[in-house]
């Protein structure tokens, strides 16, 4: 890691600024599309399972190459495969960033033996979650399967628990209760019989806050309803089994701290998923993700679809100055999959000092945010084709539907490419209100099929985009000291809140306990 060299320190960093001013800055897609009838070719990248146009991007060809000069002198590729050798990357917490290992088949390559013991420990584990998985399934008495977790522990289970809804198994109820507000959890438990309800208590650390005192809740109800035996209708997937153990669950799926939780979809985690599409769809799921780990591995920087995405956010956020970038997956499954991304790239890449806590003089993560198309379009799109912010937006469509329902998937999909279009040509013919703009950039994502194959893919797709975009700007993007702070406030708070203490606390804070107290 330390031979990574800081993207503003490298000498492709200043070329880049030079070339913003000469080219960048007035850069017109209508123009370069009427000079370039390659334009399209040269821009798209084929990846495993999903193909991406970036054409309808600003960026030339001497500007892609100046980003991969940059790549080059920042060190990305042996940052990269220090990433994928376990070396301990995350260097506040002195942890390895190993996500990629839990994607791996139990047949691969390892480099060292921690390597082949590391890999050794995810298969044991990967077969013990998958067979529970399979024996849940295949018991007809549990009928609701309640995910308890926040953060990692939830948005990406429930995003692909929805995403892949089109396999999941009939009979089960899959339910994530992630807030503290107790409002979701009794919500949730009134839908549900003791008997026939599985609790996953999920959670890396075993300590966070809201968790446990939903864990604890579920666990009072779950008694005081009549409900017995705890290790039949609780499970715990952590990587601090002595206090899933402490807590009374003794069903227990492991992980390690070489996971991160935004991270951790692929391990015990995803076991909600694989109660909801099975054994075999959630290897699949694991394989499309790895294929997406070669990609990124092995292909040249030129042609390689994580590295291109992620070099063109950096453009776009430290030149451009764009400060966001909506996310519009045609495909209402894929309806959490912009909650899921926020956690992804936000907590990753929110930081505001590099790896060395030296201050950074330039712009990180960018804000995402967004819905599923078409219900943007009749929301904020607006927004987006005549507002005074550029945002570029990053379509993702999926070719074939699911379902047998004539006319909708190619309204559907006329819509995504209309709108994309439409943000790109613009509309000058009509004056004042009725002006498009146009010139306003957009990605477009492309999976043939939504499968669990294509769903690992893009999701490993985004993973390593974000790990591109952090490298380059030199920052840890693993570790997320930025959600301490309030948890150890709110530690203070709640027992005020009791006591009505304000002793020491500013003005504001100190006016909204008295008003919740009266
Ligand atoms: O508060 C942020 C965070 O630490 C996330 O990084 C993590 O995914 C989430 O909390 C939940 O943590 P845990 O799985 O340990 O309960």
């Amino acid at each position: 890691m330390m031979s990574r060299t800081r993207c503003d320190r490298t000498p492709a960093w200043a070329q880049l600024q030079a070339a913003y001013q000469a080219t960048g800055k007035d850069f017109d897609l209508r123009e370069a599309f009427a000079n370039d009838g390659q334009r399209f070719a040269q821009f798209s990248q084929a990846a495993p399972l999903v193909f991406a146009d970036l054409s309808k991007n600003r960026i030339d060809a001497a500007t892609q190459e100046l980003l991969f000069e940059l790549a080059r002198e920042s060190g990305l590729l042996s940052h990269r495969d220090a990433m994928f050798a376990g070396v301990p990357i995350n260097n506040t917490e002195q942890r390895a960033v190993w996500h990629t290992l839990l994607r791996a088949p139990a047949h691969a390559t390892t480099a060292s033996a921690d390597e082949a013991q590391a890999l050794a420990q995810v298969h044991s584990t990967l077969d013990a979650m998958l067979a529970y998985a399979e024996t849940v399934r295949s018991d007809a008495a549990i009928t609701d399967i309640v995910n308890i977790g926040i953060g990692g522990s939830d948005l990406g289970p429930q995003m692909a628990v929805l995403a892949l809804d089109a396999f999941a198994t009939s009979g089960k109820r899959l339910h994530f209760v992630s807030n503290v507000d107790g409002h979701e959890l009794a919500a949730t438990l009134a839908q549900l019989q003791p008997s026939s309800t599985l609790f996953l208590v999920a959670s890396k650390t075993f300590t966070t806050i809201e968790t446990m005192t939903n864990a604890q809740s579920a666990k009072r109800w779950f008694e005081s309803n009549g409900g017995a035996n705890i290790a039949r209708h609780f499970a715990a997937l952590t990587t601090n089994v002595a206090a899933a153990n402490d807590f009374g669950i003794t069903t227990t799926f492991g992980f390690w701290d070489w996971v991160g939780g935004r991270y951790s979809l692929w391990s015990a985690i995803g076991l909600p998923l694989a109660i909801a599409i099975g054994a075999a769809g959630f290897r699949e799921f694991l394989a499309g993700a790895h294929a997406m780990d070669q990609h990124f591995r092995t292909a040249p920087l030129e042609t390689n679809l994580p590295v291109r995405l992620g070099l063109l956010d950096l453009w776009y956020r430290n030149f451009h100055g764009f400060t966001s970038r909506s996310i519009a997956p045609y495909h209402s499954a894929l309806r959490r999959l912009p909650a899921y991304l926020q956690q992804l790239e936000m907590e990753s890449n929110g930081k505001r000092v590099d790896a060395t806590g030296a201050a950074l003089p330039f712009g990180t993560s960018p804000v995402l945010w967004g819905e599923p198309g078409t219900n943007g379009q009749h929301a904020y799109f607006q927004m987006l084709h005549q507002g005074t912010d550029v945002v570029p937006v990053e379509f993702v469509a999926v070719k074939k539907a699911r379902h047998s329902l004539d006319a909708h998937h190619p309204l559907l999909l006329a819509n995504v490419l209309a709108q994309a279009q439409a943000l790109m040509v613009g509309k000058a013919d009509a004056g004042g209100h009725k002006h498009f703009p146009g010139n306003r950039p957009s990605s477009f994502l492309l999976l043939d099929e939504l499968t669990p194959a294509s769903l690992g893919a893009l999701i490993a797709l985004q993973e390593h985009r974000v790990f591109v975009s952090g490298a380059l700007w030199g920052i840890n993007s693993f570790d997320q000291w930025g959600v301490e702070l309030g948890k150890v406030l709110a530690k203070d708070i709640a027992p005020r809140l009791a006591s009505g203490d304000t002793q020491g606390l500013d003005g504001s804070t100190a006016g909204l306990l008295a008003m919740l107290r009266n």
